[in-house]
Order: C-alpha cells, then sequence, then structure tokens
C-alpha cells in the first residue's frame, strides 16, 4: 500500500509544503481502499477489554455524551438516535495486521506516529467540531464523509461549549469537501474540522501523529536525572562579596543558580539519547508487568536456524538511537544495547531472521541472549508459522 500523492506531490514535497504547515486533501488517496473492518467487528472491538473506544453521542443542543470503553455487550442494544459516532483508537497495537496499514505513513519515523483510530457513524454521526493538538491523516475507509475545515490553524486554549468534550461554538468553515473511499485528508495541528456522516456505512481512519510537549517531557526528564548522583549537587557560594542588600537576591546568584539547571538538562548525547528512547517508548496506559515467560537461547535458536523468524510485538512501542557502531533499543520505556543490524530488523522490519543475528561470530553469542530476554518479555514473539 502507497499514498498515491496528486501530480506534482511526492513524500518530500508534501513534508517540504504541506507537514504541520496547511492541510491537503488528497482524492483517491489509496485507490480501490478495501476496508477490512465492519462496522459489527468495530462495535465487537469496542467491547475487547484491552480495546481503547469511546462512544460519543449528541444528544441536544451543545449537549453531548461520552462512554468510554471497553463497551458491554448489549450497549448498542439501547442506542436509538444516529447522531453518534463509535471510536477505537490504537487499532494497530490490538490487531498486529492492521500495523500493515501504517506503512505508507513510515516516511515519518515510527516515534512520531501515535495510533490508528478508527470510527464508525451513522448517517449523520459527527464528533462535532473540535481541534486536535496533533497532525492526523483522515483515511474514508468506507461511505462518504463530509468534510468542513477552517484554513488558518487556531491559537491555543479554545474553549469548548460541551462539558463532556471539546466542541468549539465559533467553527466557520472554509472549505467543505465530501470524502469517498480512499480519499484522504491531511490536517496540521489546531486546524478546526468537523466530519458528519453522510451515506453508510461511514468508516473513517485517523492516522494520528503525537509531539511531546515541555510539560510532559520535564517531569520525565527529572526523574530520570534525579536517579544521578550528580542531581545531588547543592548551591555553593564560596568567597562571596558582603551584601548591603541582604532583602535582595543577587542577579550573580540568580546566574549561579540558572547555571546549575542549565547544566542538569546539559547531559551528554548518550545520557539524553537514553531518556529520550525510554520516554518516546512509554505506554500510553502503565501496563501491568508480566512475569517473563521461559523461553530458552536454544528454543530461539532453533527456532531461527529452521528457517522462522521473530516478530515484534505490536502493542510495543518500539524505536532505537545508534552511535559509533552500537544501537541502543527500547521497548515500552526499556532500554536494551544491541547490535545496529538487529535493531534496524526489529524497529523497522519488525522481523528478524537468523541473518540479522550474525553480523559477526562474537556477536551472534550477544544477540542470543539479549534474542532471549526479548523473547522472555515478549518484545518478540515467535512466528510460528514458518516452522
Ligand atoms: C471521526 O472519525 O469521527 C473523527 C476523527 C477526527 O476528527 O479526528
Ligand atoms: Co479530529
Amino acid at each position: 500500500m502507497k499514498i498515491d500523492w496528486p501530480d506534482g506531490l511526492s513524500e518530500a514535497v508534501f513534508l517540504a509544503e504541506y507537514w504541520q504547515q496547511k492541510p491537503l486533501l488528497i482524492r483517491s488517496a489509496f485507490e480501490n481502499f478495501d476496508n477490512p473492518i465492519d462496522p459489527d467487528e468495530l462495535a465487537g472491538l469496542a467491547c475487547d477489554e484491552d480495546s481503547n473506544a469511546r462512544y460519543i453521542e449528541h444528544t441536544g443542543n451543545n449537549e453531548w455524551r461520552l462512554c468510554a470503553g471497553p463497551l458491554s455487550d448489549n450497549f448498542f442494544d439501547d442506542v436509538t438516535g444516529h447522531e453518534w459516532s463509535l471510536l477505537v483508537s490504537d487499532v494497530e497495537k490490538l490487531l498486529p495486521e492492521f500495523r500493515d496499514y501504517l506503512q505508507p505513513f513510515r516516511f515519518l519515523p515510527d516515534w512520531r506516529i501515535d495510533d490508528l483510530m478508527i470510527s464508525y457513524a451513522p448517517v449523520g454521526g459527527s464528533v462535532g467540531a473540535h481541534v486536535d493538538q496533533y497532525d492526523v491523516f483522515l483515511l474514508q475507509a468506507d461511505g462518504i464523509r463530509e468534510w468542513q475545515i477552517e484554513n488558518t490553524a487556531r491559537v491555543k486554549n479554545n474553549t469548548s461549549v460541551s462539558n463532556t468534550i471539546a466542541i468549539l461554538g465559533d467553527f466557520i468553515a472554509d472549505d467543505t469537501w465530501e470524502l469517498q473511499a480512499g480519499d484522504m485528508l491531511y490536517l496540521p495541528p489546531q486546524y478546526a474540522h468537523h466530519g458528519v456522516a453522510k451515506s453508510e456505512p461511514c468508516m473513517t481512519w485517523s492516522i494520528g501523529f503525537r509531539a511531546p510537549s515541555v510539560d510532559e517531557m520535564l517531569p520525565d526528564i527529572i526523574n530520570y536525572l534525579m536517579e544521578d548522583e550528580s542531581a545531588t549537587v547543592r548551591f555553593r557560594d564560596p568567597r562571596r562579596a558582603a551584601t548591603v542588600t541582604p532583602g535582595k537576591i543577587d542577579d550573580t546568584d540568580i546566574a549561579a543558580i540558572r547555571s546549575m539547571l542549565v547544566k542538569a538538562l546539559n547531559q551528554s548525547d548518550e545520557t539524553l539519547n537514553q531518556w529520550i528512547g525510554r520516554c518516546i517508548t512509554e505506554p500510553k496506559e502503565p501496563q501491568e508487568s508480566t512475569e517473563p515467560n521461559g523461553i530458552s537461547q536454544e528454543h530461539i535458536a532453533n527456532h531461527l536456524s529452521g528457517g522462522g523468524a521473530l516478530l515484534s510485538n505490536s502493542q510495543m512501542r518500539l524505536a532505537y538511537t545508534q552511535s559509533d557502531g552500537q544501537a541502543t533499543l527500547f521497548a515500552n520505556g526499556m532500554d536494551y544495547n544491541c547490535n545496529p543490524t538487529l535493531a534496524e530488523a526489529i524497529c523497522n522490519r519488525h522481523r528478524v531472521v537468523i541473518d540479522d543475528t550474525r553480523s559477526n561470530k562474537s556477536e551472534a553469542y550477544e544477540s542470543s541472549d539479549l534474542l532471549a530476554k526479548l523473547c522472555q518479555r515478549q518484545v518478540l514473539l515467535l512466528d510460528n508459522q514458518n516452522t
């Protein structure tokens, strides 16, 4: 699957001229797009206890009802109106085969991609006019949705007219388009939009992105840096001059404190890489810690030498950094020293075969140790179809 860019556009032109800058409507982005999930299956998914689902209903003027999933099996028995939407986020984490649909968007790094959300709405259904803080590709997977958008980005702090979900009371559309199956609309952050289902079954896929903010990163890096002894360094002022303004905090003291803080944050590349990798692969929801399984190095070696593969677990956030011929692999906030070939196989291709484990003889041993650890912690799963 590849994005069929309009004439004159390519990934490079899109990145240079549209990404984070302005909306783009791509007609027939995926020609003959074959929607692999129907509304009933989506409803089934919303009932799965591991799903991240929301039901949103417009119940009156500025009144909205929000039910967070997992939904009960008979939830839809009581649904009578048609101004509602069902949205399931993180579909690619729950159903690994959906990870393939993110492939066309991997001209952007995985760490920027948040999830695939799939929505269904009966004709008239909508989640109201709103802004998202993140970039999104809105792919019409089935049926028709009318999208209205404003063509300038809003500044932050938009007030909501609903107490339940964020709805703009002052939305004025600049552009209106009907999107058919295979059409896709790209929106940068803070572009107000309003999508209304126009034909059955209206299913919209949102490929959503993420971008950490300073207020999200600061507490995390501070916690990380506080693990280090250097964080206990205390303010010192030997040989200071006597003050004649004892009530004042002197500029030189302020400068000294600033320099302590700047120094604390100005870490080596190695330290910063480790923190970024851990932070960026941290799962959205804290995971229950599961006991490592007892899979042995020998079993994994036999599996690989018999032509089997190890597949990256789609539920894990994965990334790697690389410097000086060494890689660090990050999986759900944990880090592992790894050879670059193996890190690439795990994170770029999501598939490890025997050749990825033997860069040279000594590394083969380190890999088998690491592979066992990764399989035991279910970062990698055995692909038994090939054995
Ligand atoms: C939807 O699929 O109904 C809403 C998607 C969005 O506006 O981000
Ligand atoms: Co939106």
